[in-house]
């Protein structure tokens, strides 16, 4: 599905908020998300670390899990907010889980310099497994 650029602004001011809510004492690295579903809905996430490093989670998931939380199964867009100077794309994990509710997902990073990366969840995790693999259709 096609996202026009008020929405994506859109996504990009929420995924920015949401990075002011980071809890990332430990990388003081925060990262601010934006899920959006395939109906337009809109959910925010950051990263929250753990001081058991490997219980913390990524701002991507967050926002993802927050969108099925809410009883919302099919996911659009994903927006993400680094306050860097180069845009970070999202790690594997995340991309596993974007794979399992929106493999059609457009995925965008911005940060405050001038690049972004805007593309896909296909370009970005080919060859996924995921729910077909699965779940007969
Ligand atoms: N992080 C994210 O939130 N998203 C990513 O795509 C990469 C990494 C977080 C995890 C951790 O809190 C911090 O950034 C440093 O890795």
């Amino acid at each position: 599905m096609t996202i026009d650029i008020k929405t994506i602004d859109k996504l990009i001011a929420v995924a920015k908020a949401a990075s002011e809510k980071a809890y990332c004492p430990y990388s003081r690295f925060p990262v601010g998300a934006a899920a959006m579903t395939t109906t337009g809905l809109i959910f925010a996430g950051c990263n929250i670390e753990n001081a058991a490093y490997g219980s913390t989670i990524c701002a991507e998931r967050t926002s993802v899990f927050s969108m099925v939380a809410a009883g919302h199964l099919d996911l659009a867009a994903i927006v993400i907010y680094t306050p860097t100077d180069v845009p970070a794309a999202p790690c594997g994990a995340c991309r596993q889980v974007v794979n399992e509710f929106g493999p059609s997902s457009r995925i965008i990073s911005v940060c405050d310099g001038q690049k972004r990366i805007d593309t896909t969840l296909a370009e970005l995790l080919p060859v996924a497994f995921g729910p077909k693999n699965l779940i007969a259709e």
